[in-house]
């Protein structure tokens, strides 16, 4: 059985992501790592602690991770960032505030060990900026070699950026820690707004969730409608909201879920194109690589397993 590691920005799609996990048999999640973005970290923490009571799984810990980029000593959210996901991360829905408190040793520190532990059955699914994992990746170097997959949820190869023309959210946050990651050899997966763009959810799916008449149903379908809401006001093109973060948990455990090409790649860190992930032309005739970068997706398979799965995790 595979084990899990979620890193995460806890906004909207990201609570959706831990659903998607803990609604998964085939893998364990084992932890989370709380990161800056859609919310500061402090806030994002408190998010994955008190989701992870709603739906019942208050064993698995949450540690903290870094605060601000590699590059900067301060995050201060986007005000679209606060559009999307609210000013709280969760579409302004009030939790109840889980009974217990952040573990106290280093979200780095765990990824190392858990890596060290688990080796090729260690999933590492990072939705939120690469920060954490690439200072894990100078802290210990070995673990380049010992992970079994990074499914990152960042990026764009095939479309446009989704904050400027040519960058994604997740890498903009910190392009020197993106490139670092994509630049190692660890077997990577990246989940792009090629294909997350494709699988979208409306109210009419939401509305399944409240009709459940439990806590975690309603209280998602509240959060999840806020979210909605932003997209109809950020994307109207798209006809709802996008899967982003679940969609790269799924893919994790379930590659077939997407198709890829194979393709070494850097992310743009100066001026400009700050945050582009793009081929890399000085490794562009090496026929060695570990990446992998989504350009379709089954949406509809997805879009079904996300709806059977989250239904059933919310009956209880
Ligand atoms: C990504 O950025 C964040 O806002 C979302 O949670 C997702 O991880 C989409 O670009
Ligand atoms: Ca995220």
């Amino acid at each position: 059985k595979y084990k899990m590691i979620l890193d995460l920005d806890t906004g909207i799609d990201d609570a959706l992501a831990i659903a998607y996990a803990l609604a998964t048999p085939e893998t364990d999640l084992i932890g989370i790592i709380g990161s800056y973005g859609n919310v500061v970290t402090s806030r994002g923490v408190q998010n994955s602690l008190d989701l992870l009571e709603l739906l019942g799984h208050p064993e698995v810990p949450v540690y903290m991770g870094a605060n601000h980029s590699s590059t900067t000593d301060h995050f201060d959210v986007m005000p679209v960032s606060a559009q999307i996901h609210g000013v709280n991360g969760v579409g302004e829905v009030s939790l109840k505030q889980a009974d217990r408190q952040v573990e106290t040793g280093s979200g780095v520190d765990f990824l190392i060990s858990a890596a060290h532990q688990y080796q090729k059955d260690l999933l590492l699914v990072p939705t939120g900026p690469l920060t954490n994992l690439a200072a894990a990746l100078d802290k210990d170097p070995e673990i380049e070699n010992l992970i079994g997959n990074v499914t990152l949820m960042g990026g764009a190869l095939t479309v446009p950026g989704n904050v400027t023309p040519v960058t994604e959210a997740n890498i903009n946050q910190d392009p020197q820690a993106a490139d670092r990651v994509f630049r190692s050899s660890l077997p990577l997966t990246m989940v792009g707004l090629d294909v997350t763009t494709r699988t979208l959810l409306t109210t009419r799916e939401t509305q399944q969730w409240r009709d459940l008449g439990t806590v975690a149903g309603q209280k998602y379908a509240e959060i999840v409608d806020f979210y909605i809401d932003a997209y109809k006001v950020t994307s109207p093109h798209l006809g709802g909201c996008a899967l982003h973060d679940p969609l790269a948990v799924a893919v994790a455990v379930e590659p077939d879920l997407i198709s890829t090409i194979y393709l070494n790649m850097k992310v743009d860190t100066k001026a400009s194109f700050a945050g582009r992930t793009i081929g890399d032309e000085t490794r562009i005739n090496d026929p060695a690589t570990q990446t992998q970068v989504a350009v379709n997706v089954d949406k509809e398979r997805f879009v079904q397993e996300f709806m059977t799965k989250l239904t059933e995790l919310f009956k209880n």
